[in-house]
């Protein structure tokens, strides 16, 4: 088994690393609190090269793999995680959705933009009656010919606000199910669309997360994206890629509370050494490098899989549910390794506890991923396959 990196996802996770430190740890508490849509940062990370990471540079992007784009979005989610849940929905939820199931007019005509973060994309797939429950859209889209007619409500959008291109999901026909569902493109601007008040969160608060609401918007036909009926898998098939963003962001969030725990416990003494040096947070510190080394191998692997053409919606799913549940435990273990100082704002890690929980929610709660993985094992995948 070869573990190592190639000297090119060597690279990008240190140009990631370094860009989080120079770039986004310096007001990222004051952005969290006021919570400030982190628009000069996104701006950069679109010159970098972030957000469009895995689409090809035929459409303008940085035709890397996905084990760069985990590497990148892991040392950004150390820091800062409304930057990185902003990276992770344009890369995999719409660029790769768009550059793997668009028609070419439509790639030609929306990636560019979306790959080098001149315009943000959202994918709008839950619904005030339709979160874990995805086939239940109540928002419709009806065939009028040339056009569809979209009518509905659809809320938990991340980059609700500033996203210029919408993947929206509707149903065009309920008698199919989720046969009768679509996938559409729709553009921000168009009449119709409002956008409700940013939302209030607990976590990753200077991220743009709003309802945005459908009424008689015009969807040009030519919008569409795939045959008829196809707009669930698209839904299914992004999400699975999906996961592994998430699960990347997730093992940053913990890498992130290990590592200033690491520093800390060095540097503040009690009963005459540092604290890490007594067993109660040596163990602790323990416990999080086995658990978050054992969270790696499951992220790098669905990654791996993915590169590799091999099924990776069962092992992206295995690689959130574990790496979100390490997130959370062990960002409330850093808060308790700082004690008083963990509680405030300035030392980061209680940021990042608020921030972990998240990951155990969006692109599918985890018994959602555990819905994933059992649906799995019954159809006889046991474990991860690997190649004989
Ligand atoms: N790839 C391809 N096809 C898939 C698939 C996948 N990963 N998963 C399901 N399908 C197909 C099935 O094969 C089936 O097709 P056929 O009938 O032709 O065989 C069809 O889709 C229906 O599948 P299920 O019967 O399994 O569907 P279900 O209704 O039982 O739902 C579910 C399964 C896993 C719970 C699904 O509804 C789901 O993932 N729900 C959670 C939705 C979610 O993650 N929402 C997050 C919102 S997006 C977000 O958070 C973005 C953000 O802003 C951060």
């Amino acid at each position: 088994m070869n573990f190592t990196l190639t000297e090119e996802q060597l690279a990008v996770r240190d140009a990631a690393r370094e860009f989080a430190q120079k770039e986004l740890k310096p007001g990222v508490i004051e952005r969290d609190r006021t919570m400030t849509y982190p628009t000069e940062q996104i701006k950069k990370m679109g010159e970098m090269g972030f957000l469009g990471m895995m689409v090809s540079p035929e459409y303008g992007g940085g035709g890397m793999d996905s084990v760069s784009y985990v590497l990148a979005l892991e040392e950004i989610s150390k820091i800062d995680n409304s930057c990185s849940v902003i990276m992770s929905v344009n890369n995999s939820l719409v660029c790769w959705g768009l550059e793997t199931f668009a028609s070419e007019a439509q790639k030609q005509k929306y990636l560019p933009k979306l790959a080098s973060g001149e315009h943000i994309g959202a994918f709008c797939l839950s619904e005030p009656e339709a979160g874990s429950d995805a086939t239940s859209q109540r928002t419709t889209a009806v065939d009028m010919g040339d056009h569809y007619l979209l009518n509905g409500t659809k809320n938990w959008i991340t980059n609700g606000g500033t996203s210029s291109i919408h993947l929206v999901i509707a149903q065009t026909d309920p008698e199919k199910g989720h046969r009768g569902i679509n996938a559409f493109i729709v553009e921000a601007d168009w009449d119709g669309i409002k956008v409700g008040a940013k939302e209030d969160k607990l976590g990753i608060r200077s991220s743009d997360t709003h309802t945005i609401m459908y009424t008689d918007v015009k969807v040009p036909k030519e919008n569409r994206i795939g045959e008829d009926g196809f707009g669930f898998k698209f839904a299914m098939k992004s999400l699975s890629g999906g996961r592994i963003g998430i699960a990347a962001q997730a093992l940053g969030i913990a890498g992130g509370a290990y590592e200033l725990s690491v520093d800390y416990s060095q540097q503040r003494e009690a009963f005459g050494k540092p604290i890490a040096k007594h067993q109660a947070i040596a163990f602790k510190l323990a416990d999080m490098a086995v658990d978050i080394e054992a969270a790696k191998m499951l992220v790098y692997r669905a990654a791996w899989l993915k590169d590799n053409g091999m099924d990776y919606n069962q092992a992206g799913a295995m690689a959130k549910l574990y790496a979100s549940s390490v997130a959370m435990r062990h960002t409330v273990e850093a808060v308790q390794v700082h004690g008083g100082y963990g509680f405030v704002k300035e030392y980061h890690v209680e940021r990042l506890m608020r921030d972990a929980k998240i990951t155990q929610i969006y692109e599918g709660t985890s018994e959602v991923q555990k819905i994933v993985i059992s649906r799995g094992i019954l159809k006889g995948q046991h474990y991860v396959p690997v190649e004989e």
